[in-house]
């Protein structure tokens, strides 16, 4: 192996053990008891994230619109081991209800620990076709909804010094064809989390927000989507949602679940045109 190699080696070593070295230990005890809300937690990573937490002794509050598949979630959650699990349902296009989760979970927990925003409106995995009212409507579900729960929460989680966990995607970093409203609403979502950010670190905030880039996932919904289309790998949701709730629980500010989404963020910046061509290419699609 030539010097050049040998120093990119050695590189990346330095860069892994830095990493490790300064990303902090999980202690699963830490949620024993812990409060804390889960939005879009009927099916999904926001089912797997209910069921972890169940698991470490939490007590949750779950949130979506389909009641039926809510109580039975928080059965299962119970019998996990949550020490609560409790659900209201809630359709996040409604102005009111973001204000009406948070109530509801604020008023059954006492105070709350962590809030997790993951819910998503479902969206058409298609060509952009001039829906403008639906791009509205996703924003209010997608983003709108995620920034009033935040602002009704934040006393809350200022008093606990708790953690705010924004559950976004590798299409809120880079663009991609067939999902221009849903990568709209989460390049919206990290531009407005970052500066929140930042604002509560400036004033010294007790609150840590955590923001979770994930790539293609394994979920009923997202591979209905992207089956025969794509041959893009999906990691499981399970372990996607313990990554989660790690962060969160850590208070990182960032995740990149699976590790390489963080390579293809940096990487259309560095080499764009290549990341363009194998981003049009990693589609089965014929005009
Ligand atoms: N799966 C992936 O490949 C992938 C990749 C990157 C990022 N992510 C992110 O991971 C998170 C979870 O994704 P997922 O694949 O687990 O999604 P999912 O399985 O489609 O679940 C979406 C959840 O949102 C709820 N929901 C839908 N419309 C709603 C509304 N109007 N009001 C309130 N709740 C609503 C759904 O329940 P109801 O139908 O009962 O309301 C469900 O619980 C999302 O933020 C997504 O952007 C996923």
């Amino acid at each position: 192996m030539g010097p050049f190699g040998k120093i990119l080696i050695v590189s990346f070593l330095i860069a892994y053990i830095a990493v490790k070295w300064t990303t902090p230990r999980f202690d699963p005890e830490s949620l024993k008891g812990a409060r804390v809300l889960v939005t879009g937690a009927s099916t999904g990573i926001g089912e797997q994230m209910a069921y972890h937490y169940a698991r470490f002794g939490a007590k949750i509050v779950i949130t979506a619109r389909r009641e039926k598949v809510l109580q039975q979630v928080v059965e299962r959650c119970l019998g996990l081991g949550a020490q609560k699990a409790l659900y209201i349902a809630a359709d996040m296009a409604n102005e009111s209800d973001p204000d009406k989760v948070v109530d509801f979970a604020l008023e059954k927990l006492g105070s709350l620990d962590y809030l997790v925003l993951n819910h998503i409106g479902p969206t058409p995995f298609s060509m952009w076709d001039g829906d403008v009212e639906h791009t509205r409507w996703l924003m209010k579900v997608n983003f709108l909804s995620y920034i009033q729960m935040a602002w009704k929460a934040l006393p809350s989680l200022e008093q606990s010094k708790g953690s705010l966990v924004v559950v976004s995607s590798v299409l809120g970093k880079m663009s991609s064809p067939f999902v221009a409203p849903y990568t709209s609403t989460k390049f919206a979502l990290n531009g407005f989390f970052g500066s929140l950010y930042h604002e509560l670190a400036m004033k010294k905030s007790n609150v840590s927000v955590s923001i979770c880039t994930l790539g293609l996932i394994d979920t009923e919904s997202a591979m209905e989507k992207v089956r025969g289309v794509t041959n893009i790998q999906a990691y499981p949701a399970t372990e996607a949602a313990l990554n989660i709730i790690t962060t969160g629980a850590t208070k990182q500010q960032e995740l990149y679940y699976p590790w390489f989404t963080h390579i293809m963020c940096l990487s259309k910046d560095w080499f764009p045109s290549i990341t363009s061509y194998v981003i049009q290419n990693s589609y089965n699609y014929s005009p």
